[in-house]
C-alpha cells in the first residue's frame, strides 16, 4: 500500500479543512477530494437534506463508504467532515493508509468562521457555541489518537497552514512504525514499555495488562476530559466483564500529597478492589508518582499500569517503579518501589500537552546524555527546534531512546543502591528549589523539569568549581537548554542558605553527609560525596 502519499486532514468544522486542503493538494501536486462534497455529489443532495431525510445514522454510512473508496487511491489529500472520527472503523482505515493531520480551532474562532455558514445540520439548533463546546469535548481526544500531527489554526489564514502542512518533513514510513517495545527487567517481574501513537485507542497493550475483575483509572481534571473517554471506552469494548472506577483529582505538583494518595485508595475500597485489581494512572508524573504509591499500599501491592500523557512521564517517571507524594517539609518523601506491571507511552497524548510542559520532559531527555552517553546530546543538539515542536518522529525516538536509558539503569540497579542514584543529576538542586518555591510550579514558580533543567546547570557548574569537569562543557550544557527554552539560572527571591537546609533533607543526603551526582564532563555521571559546602554555597549564590 502507498500509504505514505495520501493525507487526510481531520479536525472540528471551522478548522480550514476544505480550504487548506485544497491548497495543500495543489502545492504538493496531488489530488484533492473534499469527502462532504463527494457524498453530496453521489447522492443529488446536500449533507444537509441527507441528515434531515434520512438521519445521521445514514449519512455516516456514507461518509464511511466514501472515505473506504478515497483511501484506495493513491496521492490525494482528503478534508472530512468534523465527525468522521466518531467511527473506530473509520479511525484504523485513516491511521493505516494516510498520514492524517488535525487541525484545530478553538470555539471563539469556529464561531467567527461559521458565522454567516448555513449548511451545518448539527448548528441548526440555536446554542451554537453550547453545541461547539459539546462536540469539542467529545472529539477532540478523538483527533487527538487518529491524528499523527496537529497544526492550530487559530489566527491564521488557510493559505499560511497550508505551508505549515508543506514543511513538514518528518520520514513518512516512521510515522507509521509498529508500536515500539521494550522490556525491562524488574523484582516484581518483567514488564513492557510500549510506545507508539494511538494505543490508548487500540487497547491490545493495555488490556494485556489487566488481570482480575477490577480497574481503578486515576487521572487529573486536565486529562481527564481529554483522554478518560477514550481510555474507559476502550477498557468496555475490550474487557465488558471488568468493573471500572475512575477517580479525577485537581492537577499539579502541590495535589501529590497524603490527602489525595488517601482518596485514591478509598476509592480502591469503594470498588471492592481484590488483590488480582489494577490501578491505571493516566496522566504526567504527579499522578503517575500518586496512583502508584497507592497501588503499593493497597492490600500490600496491586498491579498498576503506567498511561504516562506527558513527556517527562514517558522518558522518566512511568519508568521503574519508584512512587511517592510530596510532605510540606520535602518532596517525595514517602513512597515506595512499586514497578508497574505495563508501561503504555501513547505518544499521540502529547498533541494537547502545553508547550511549556513539553519543555520541561526534554530536560529529562537531555539529562541522560548528560549523565550516559555524549552521543545521545550530540544526537539532541542538532534536533532541538524538531524536538521543541513536537515533531512525531523526533519526538518518539527521544521517548524510546531515553526509555532505553532508564530500563538498563533500573534493571541493573532496582533500588537505587548503585549507579541508578545518577538519574538524580541535577535533582538534589531542583527539589530543593521546588520544595523552597512551596511546589508552585502552576503559580509563578518552576516545574519539576524547569527546576531539573537549573538543576543539571548548578550539578555541571558545581562539577567545574571541585575540578571534575570542565568550564566549556558546563557552557554547553546551558546553550543546549537555552535553544530548549528551559531556565538555567536559580529564579530570583530564593536564598542559598535556605536551598542548603532544603537539600539536607533531600534523599540524596545520609548519615554521611550530602552526596551530589556531578559529572567528569558530558556523558560521565558520578556519584561525589565530601563536597565541601563552601563551593556549593558559592555556586547557589553565582547566579
Ligand atoms: N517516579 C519517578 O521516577 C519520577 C521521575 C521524574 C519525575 N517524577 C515526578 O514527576 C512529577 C512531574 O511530572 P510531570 O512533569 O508529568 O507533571 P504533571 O503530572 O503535573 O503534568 C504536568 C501538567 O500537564 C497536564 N497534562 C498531563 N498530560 C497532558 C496532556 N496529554 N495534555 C494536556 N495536559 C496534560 C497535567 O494536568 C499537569 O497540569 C513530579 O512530581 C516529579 O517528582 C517522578
Amino acid at each position: 500500500m502507498t500509504r505514505s502519499r495520501n493525507w487526510v486532514l481531520v479536525g472540528p468544522t471551522g478548522a480550514g479543512k476544505s480550504t487548506v486542503g485544497a491548497l495543500f493538494a495543489a502545492r504538493r501536486g496531488l489530488r484533492f477530494i473534499d469527502l462532504d462534497a463527494t457524498i453530496e455529489a453521489q447522492a443529488g443532495r446536500r449533507v444537509a437534506e441527507i441528515f434531515a431525510e434520512d438521519g445521521e445514522a445514514a449519512f455516516r454510512a456514507l461518509e464511511s463508504q466514501a472515505l473506504a473508496n478515497a483511501l484506495s487511491d493513491d496521492g490525494v489529500v482528503i478534508a472530512t467532515g468534523g465527525g468522521i472520527v466518531l467511527d473506530a472503523e473509520n479511525r484504523r482505515r485513516m491511521r493505516e493508509s494516510a498520514l492524517v493531520a488535525h487541525l484545530h480551532a478553538d470555539v471563539a474562532t469556529q464561531l467567527h468562521r461559521l458565522r454567516d455558514a448555513t449548511d451545518r445540520p448539527l448548528l441548526a439548533r440555536g446554542d451554537r457555541d453550547g453545541v461547539l463546546h459539546a462536540m469539542a469535548a467529545q472529539r477532540t481526544p478523538l483527533y487527538a489518537g487518529v491524528a499523527h500531527v496537529r497544526i492550530d489554526t487559530t489566527s491564521r489564514d488557510a493559505a499560511d497552514v497550508a505551508d505549515a502542512l508543506h514543511t513538514i518533513t518528518f520520514d513518512p514510513p516512521s510515522m507509521h512504525a509498529a508500536p515500539r517495545r521494550l522490556d525491562v527487567d524488574s523484582p516484581r517481574g518483567a514488564y513492557p514499555i510500549h510506545i507508539g501513537a494511538g494505543l490508548v485507542a487500540d487497547g491490545t497493550a493495555l488490556v494485556d495488562a489487566v488481570r482480575g475483575r477490577h480497574a481503578l483509572i486515576v487521572t487529573d481534571a486536565h486529562v481527564a476530559p481529554l483522554y478518560l473517554p477514550v481510555l474507559d471506552a476502550t477498557l468496555r469494548r475490550l474487557r465488558p466483564d471488568l468493573r471500572i472506577g475512575t477517580l479525577v483529582l485537581p492537577p499539579g505538583e502541590s495535589e501529590k500529597t497524603l490527602d489525595r494518595w488517601r482518596e485514591a485508595v478509598e476509592a480502591l475500597a469503594s470498588l471492592g478492589a481484590t488483590r488480582d485489581a489494577t490501578l491505571i494512572a493516566l496522566g504526567g508524573g504527579v499522578i503517575g508518582d500518586l496512583a502508584g504509591f497507592a497501588a503499593a499500599c493497597w492490600m500490600r501491592g496491586i498491579d498498576v499500569v503506567q498511561v504516562p500523557t506527558t513527556l517527562l512521564a514517558m522518558v522518566d517517571s512511568s519508568v521503574g517503579g519508584k512512587t511517592a507524594v510530596d510532605l510540606p517539609a520535602g518532596k517525595n518523601l514517602v513512597g515506595a518501589f512499586h514497578p508497574p506491571s505495563a508501561v503504555i507511552a501513547d505518544t499521540s497524548t502529547l498533541a494537547t500537552l502545553p508547550p511549556r510542559e513539553l519543555r520541561a520532559g526534554l530536560a529529562e531527555v537531555v539529562k541522560y546524555g548528560a549523565i550516559f552517553d555524549a552521543r545521545f546530546l550530540d544526537w539532541i543538539e542538532p534536533n532541538a527546534a524538531a524536538l521543541l515542536a513536537g515533531e512525531p518522529g523526533v519526538t518518539a525516538e527521544a521517548v524510546e531512546r531515553s526509555c532505553a536509558y532508564k530500563a538498563a539503569v533500573v534493571a541493573r540497579d532496582p533500588f537505587e543502591r548503585g549507579d541508578r542514584a545518577l538519574l538524580n543529576f541535577g535533582h538534589t538542586f531542583g527539589h530543593a528549589i521546588e520544595t523552597e518555591q512551596g511546589y508552585a510550579g502552576a503559580t509563578g514558580g518552576l516545574v519539576h523539569g524547569e527546576a531539573v533543567a537549573v538543576g543539571m546547570m548548578l550539578a555541571a557548574r558545581l562539577s567545574a568549581a571541585v575540578g571534575r569537569a570542565s568550564v566549556a562543557d558546563a557552557d554547553r550544557l546551558e546553550r543546549l537548554l537555552g535553544s530548549l527554552e528551559l531556565p538555567t539560572r536559580i529564579p530570583s527571591g530564593l536564598d542559598p542558605g535556605a536551598l542548603l537546609d532544603r537539600m539536607r533533607l533531600d534523599k540524596k543526603a545520609d548519615a554521611s553527609g550530602l552526596r551530589f551526582i556531578l559529572w567528569d564532563g558530558i556523558g560521565q555521571g558520578r556519584i561525589v560525596r565530601d563536597v565541601p559546602e563552601s563551593l556549593v554555597v558559592e555556586v547557589l549564590a553565582a547566579r
